[in-house]
């Protein structure tokens, strides 16, 4: 199994939304047994809580399920277990290369970096800007280059 972790700050707003789209492109392309997925944030702040409305209602409007997802937050153990730990911003690269310290942090990298010639290289966070559907589109788009870079590098 491959195992993919989305991560923001606080895992109510990007990463979730991150987990549902690359999940159902998972599912369209038929890898969902070969390829896990789950969101995590570096804060503790809404550990518990159920994605950001915004994040809800861009979700439901694409016809895309979130059902059941509560905030959690990253651990030690997530770094070891996860294959691929995709931030949505510098910030959350910072944190975690810092957690993981000197163990190998190859597999930590930021979302957008996956996209050739992006117009940003972080995913704003709508918890402060509001704006949902520029989220969607950026974190979509990287979703679709993510897995498709997974996908070659793992031969799938
Ligand atoms: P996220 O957005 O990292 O995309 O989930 C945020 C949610 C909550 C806070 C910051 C960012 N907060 O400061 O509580």
């Amino acid at each position: 199994m491959i195992k993919v972790l989305f991560v923001c700050l606080g895992n109510i707003c990007r990463s979730p939304m991150a987990e549902a789209i690359f999940r159902k492109i998972v599912q369209q392309r038929g890898w969902e047994d070969k390829i896990f997925v789950d969101s995590a944030g570096t804060g503790d702040w809404h550990i518990g809580e159920p994605p950001h409305k915004g994040t809800r209602e861009i979700l439901t409007k694409k016809n895309i399920s979130i059902e059941g997802k509560k905030a959690r937050q990253i651990s030690q153990s997530d770094l070891s277990n996860f294959d691929y730990i995709i931030g949505m911003d510098a910030e959350n690269i910072g944190n975690l290369r810092r957690m993981a310290g000197a163990k190998s942090t190859g597999h930590i990298a930021r979302l957008l970096d996956y996209v050739p010639e992006c117009s940003q290289e972080d995913v704003p966070d709508p918890y402060f800007t509001g704006d949902f559907n520029e989220v969607y589109d950026l974190v979509s788009e990287g979703c679709h280059h993510l897995l498709n870079d997974i996908v070659a590098r793992e031969k799938l």
